[in-house]
């Protein structure tokens, strides 16, 4: 039986070892770790060796399955679990099986894969395993010894994949369970599978994979028995095997002595992780299932440096990609919304943003934006408002990547409404300037050189000219260059740190083992600021500040956000109103001009207007590269109209034009080919009027900024009066 193995199978002390085999309940020492507890191991109740011998079975039809590697200090302790039984339940038990610390040492990640393909795959193998009548030998040996039909047993099953594999592999697995301690239960009679019929895996009891924070990762199992009813005695007395192939001269090491070998002399053995075919499959299941994941969260929120095959692919397709530097294809906001679980802006909401600012006298209209839907999506603004009703404080934050030395019209866009925002609330602003993840992002080392950090150092300032322009409350604003700031606000990023894990991270954006640790970083730096005690001096504020965040941005900043909110109960007391979540208001995308799909690009000059451009760029621009969704020849545009969804100029004017009856009234012309507006050329005429008229405002404030303006922009000082 087992002469597979390839060692000297002569017969061994079968006495010592059926009295530690036989034994119902036995100790189990585990002398070799000492900080540890000495914990009983083996069946609780006297066990049937139906029963017994099933959980051997499948605790190696676990480790082969989920790829764990049995042979090894650390980790083959953690097999060795009691057997639970109630009295009574004859064919029935429970145990698990450890899958070591911090989530495991499995090859399987059993957060990838449904339980129930975890059960059905164990069980599976079980059954296989006595469908096979695979021999089970129990033998004493020493550590010595065992090492070496170990790693022979490794070696001999890595050349040669033979049938007698999950023969091999089985009897070392057990060889190994039992040379560390474990009291085998009284499988004798059964110790073959043929005795045994079926193995039912009743339930998963509990799969406790590790999660955030949680040491150790457990599967446990409930299991039913049945019983080969024409097993014959024959068979029984054939398998009552103690002998093994262990050698006799080293049988007198006792069982109950634990032994453990370290990983790298198991090293072999180890290797070969899964050893069932059920546990391939299981693998592959999960891996698509990772893939799927990996997708979809590359396609809601990866940045663009780790999806260049996302976002290839997308360039295809018209596939949307939403990631927080790539954003692509036709943009379905309401499906947007739906992936990242955010909500949209109703008119109940509206109405009640309404009451708060116009209504309070303190701006005349809700912005266009919001009166068209540009900002669409929020989370917790009801709740804000909730509280500013109230008169909790609040502040607004928002931030800027300065990656390029001049700004474009789709920039411009959270800055306008935040300057709205700003008035409408009479609320202090802080606005980040992240010029520490662009150089982790996009920065560049040459040797001689040096890196280009500076440059984007000297980009803050500059866009924050820009910034300043768009007419904000300097008495309320702070506007902070990462680089500058963030020792105020280290103690946050360190508790931000501290509870998200390497694995939520890089869950969220799409990171891997090969990005530089910055960007693992990061995340943390632009959640910081949501938190009002990052300013104490600009905000006046400390842990214990009620004041309340609000964010306006683009919807591909969410995902950081997300992040911020769900560990934003540690930073603040229990007594904040939303317990320290920022609420967020997120806008849409501002189109291209080649067509109404994807953002605009600063890295495209065509693809975008740039608030340095001169009023001839505009009119060039416009009048050759906006996308018209006018009909081909007059006739067919008299008759039908404009598609004033994918047409650019219009969609724009959406953005730009502030008066609603002109609003209307092009679109109605345009859309139906009718009136002064009937044609692309018109739109074109007033778009180009209205941009020329907006830069060259914008334009006209920017060069009044000097340097030292900017420099007290940038000046820690209290914004809250
Ligand atoms: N990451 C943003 C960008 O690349 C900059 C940013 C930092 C931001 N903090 C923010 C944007 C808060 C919106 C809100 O542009």
């Amino acid at each position: 039986m087992s002469s597979l193995l390839p060692i000297d199978a002569t017969a061994s002390a079968a006495a010592t070892s059926a009295a530690t085999i036989g034994a119902a309940t036995s100790t189990a020492a585990t002398s070799t770790a000492p900080k540890k507890k000495e914990r009983v191991v083996g069946p609780t109740v006297p066990c049937p060796p139906a029963v017994a011998t099933a959980w051997l079975i499948l605790r190696v039809a676990v480790a082969d399955v989920l790829g764990l590697a049995p042979a090894c200090q650390d980790c083959t302790v953690s097999l060795l679990q009691p057997l639970w039984r109630k009295p009574g339940m004859a064919g029935q038990a429970k145990f698990s099986v450890g899958l070591g610390k911090k989530g495991g040492r499995g090859v399987v990640d059993l957060q990838c894969v449904d339980q129930v393909f975890v059960l059905e795959a164990v069980q599976a193998a079980a059954n296989r395993l006595i469908a096979e009548q695979i021999d089970i030998d129990c033998w004493e040996t020493t550590p010595e010894d065992l090492l070496e039909i170990v790693n022979a047993t490794a070696a001999s099953t890595a050349s040669s994949a033979t049938t007698s594999k999950n023969k091999n592999t089985v009897a070392v697995t057990l060889a190994v369970l039992h040379e560390h301690g474990a009291a085998v239960p009284p499988a004798l009679p059964y110790a073959n599978t043929n005795a045994l019929a079926a193995i039912e895996i009743l339930n998963m009891a509990r799969v406790s994979v590790v999660q955030t924070g949680q040491r150790k990762a457990e599967l446990t199992l409930m299991f039913a028995v049945t019983e080969q009813q024409d097993a014959t005695e024959e068979k029984v007395a054939a398998v009552c095997v103690v002998n093994g192939p262990g050698p006799p001269s080293s049988s007198s090491t006792s069982a109950t002595t634990a032994v453990r070998h370290t990983p790298k002399q198991c090293a072999a053995w180890n290797a070969t992780k899964l050893r069932a075919p059920e546990g391939a499959a299981l693998l592959q299941t999960a891996q698509a299932h990772q893939a799927a994941q990996k997708e979809a969260a590359a396609a809601a929120t990866t940045l663009s440096a780790e999806t260049t095959t996302a976002a290839a692919a997308a360039d295809d397709a018209d596939e949307m990609v939403v990631t927080i530097e790539d954003v692509k294809g036709k943009i379905d906001y309401t499906k947007l919304v739906e992936q990242f679980g955010s909500t949209l802006i109703d008119d109940a909401l509206q109405q009640r943003l309404y009451d708060q600012t116009v209504g309070q006298g303190r701006v005349p209209a809700l912005h266009r934006f919001l009166r068209r839907g540009m900002f669409f999506s929020h989370r917790d603004l009801d709740t804000l408002l909730g509280a500013t009703e109230k008169k909790t404080p609040m502040y607004l934050y928002t931030g800027r990547g300065p990656s390029s030395d001049s700004m474009h019209l789709g920039h411009l866009i959270p800055f306008l409404f935040t300057k709205w925002l700003q008035d409408a609330f009479d609320a202090p602003l802080v606005i980040q300037m992240t010029d520490d993840e662009k150089f982790i992002f996009k920065g560049e080392y040459e040797d001689g050189a040096g890196d280009n950090l500076n440059h984007f150092y000297n980009l803050t300032m500059e866009n924050a000219r820009d910034i300043i322009a768009c007419g904000f409350d300097y008495k309320k604003t702070f506007i902070f260059s990462d680089l500058e700031y963030v020792g105020q606000m280290y103690p946050n990023i360190v508790r931000i740190w501290k509870a998200v894990t390497t694995n939520t991270v890089t869950g969220i954006f799409g990171f891997d083992g090969s990005s530089n640790i910055g960007k693992v970083a990061f995340p943390a730096v632009q959640a910081a600021p949501s938190f009002a005690s990052s300013f104490p001096k600009v905000l006046e504020a400390d842990r214990d500040s009620p004041r309340c965040c609000l964010i306006p941005c683009a919807i591909d900043q969410d995902p950081y956000f997300r992040m911020t909110r769900d560990v934003a109960h540690k930073l603040v007391s229990k007594k904040h109103v939303l317990s320290g979540k920022p609420s967020l208001i997120h806008s849409k995308f501002f189109p291209p001009l080649q067509g109404a799909t994807g953002k605009m690009s600063s890295s495209d000059a065509n693809s975008a207007i740039f608030l340095t451009d001169s009023p001839e760029d505009i009119e060039r621009k416009i009048k050759k590269h906006a996308f018209s969704g006018g009909q081909a020849t007059t006739e067919e545009q008299r008759e039908r109209g404009a598609d004033l969804e994918v047409d650019v100029s219009y969609q724009w004017l959406r953005f730009f034009l502030e008066d609603d009856d002109e609003l209307e009234r092009i679109g109605k012309e345009y859309g139906s080919g009718q009136g002064e507006y009937w044609s692309t050329g018109k739109v074109k005429e007033r778009l180009i009027a209205v941009l020329q008229d907006l830069v060259a405002a914008h334009k006209e404030r920017r060069a009044k900024i000097t340097d030292e303006e900017v420099r007290r922009w940038m000046t820690e000082r209290s914004i809250v009066t």
